[in-house]
């Protein structure tokens, strides 16, 4: 049985476009696994600190010498890395923020990169421990960035391949609702997007 987590990180609400797309996505998947599980965390709804001193010095302290206070510091990093860990298949919602992802997906990411749990340091460097994952990006943006002049400016698809590659997350498929305020664009641009969902 999958068990599927879909993380949101828009902040647009009901307006979201990758929002339905990561919602087209999520019922493909249910589509092909129909006893799966689905955990949906909206980003934007619980309060992500930024990665900040208090909370980056208990990522190095062993479980059993924290304090009651560092425990509480570090109980939503936690949470969030076992729910990662827990997931088969996740589908991240990256809408584009002034060409790149929104704060709360940054601090999410900052939030699940640990040191000795989702990755540690081998012979030959760093080794990603959140394997046997599937990862859907749904993307969505205003501009153009997959071709043509804005494939220049494409931070976003490069940039989540490498870094949850570097944790482990190698398997995975990006689809873009793309060119969300391109006239001629715009009006085909989310259909276009659920039309391209194919899930392996
Ligand atoms: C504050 C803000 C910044 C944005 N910056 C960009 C940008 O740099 N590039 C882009 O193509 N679109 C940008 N957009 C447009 C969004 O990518 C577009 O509205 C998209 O639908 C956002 O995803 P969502 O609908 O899931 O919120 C921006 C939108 C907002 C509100």
């Amino acid at each position: 049985m999958k068990h599927i987590l879909h993380l949101k990180s828009s902040i647009q609400g009901k307006e979201s476009y990758s929002i339905k797309l990561g919602q087209a996505i999520v019922e493909k998947v249910q589509d092909k696994y129909p006893d799966s599980t689905l955990e949906e965390l909206n980003l934007v709804d619980i309060d992500i600190p930024h990665l900040n001193p208090a909370v980056l010095r208990t990522f190095f302290i062993p479980g059993d010498q924290l304090t009651a206070e560092e425990k509480e510091t570090i109980r939503l990093s936690d949470e969030m890395v076992k729910q990662l860990l827990t997931a088969d298949i996740i589908v991240i919602g990256a809408p584009l923020i002034n060409f790149t992802i929104p704060t709360v997906l940054k601090a999410w990411i900052d939030h699940i990169t640990r040191a000795g749990i989702t990755f540690g340091y081998g012979e030959n460097g760093p080794v990603g421990k959140v394997t046997g994952k599937k990862i859907y990006v749904a993307m969505s943006s205003g501009g153009v960035y997959s071709q043509g002049p804005g494939k220049a400016n494409d931070f976003v698809a490069p940039y989540l391949k490498a870094f949850l590659g570097f944790l482990g997350m190698t398997d995975l498929t990006i689809f873009r609702a793309e060119g969300l305020k391109v006239p001629e664009v715009k009006e085909h641009a989310m259909e276009k997007a659920i039309n391209s969902i194919r899930v392996d």
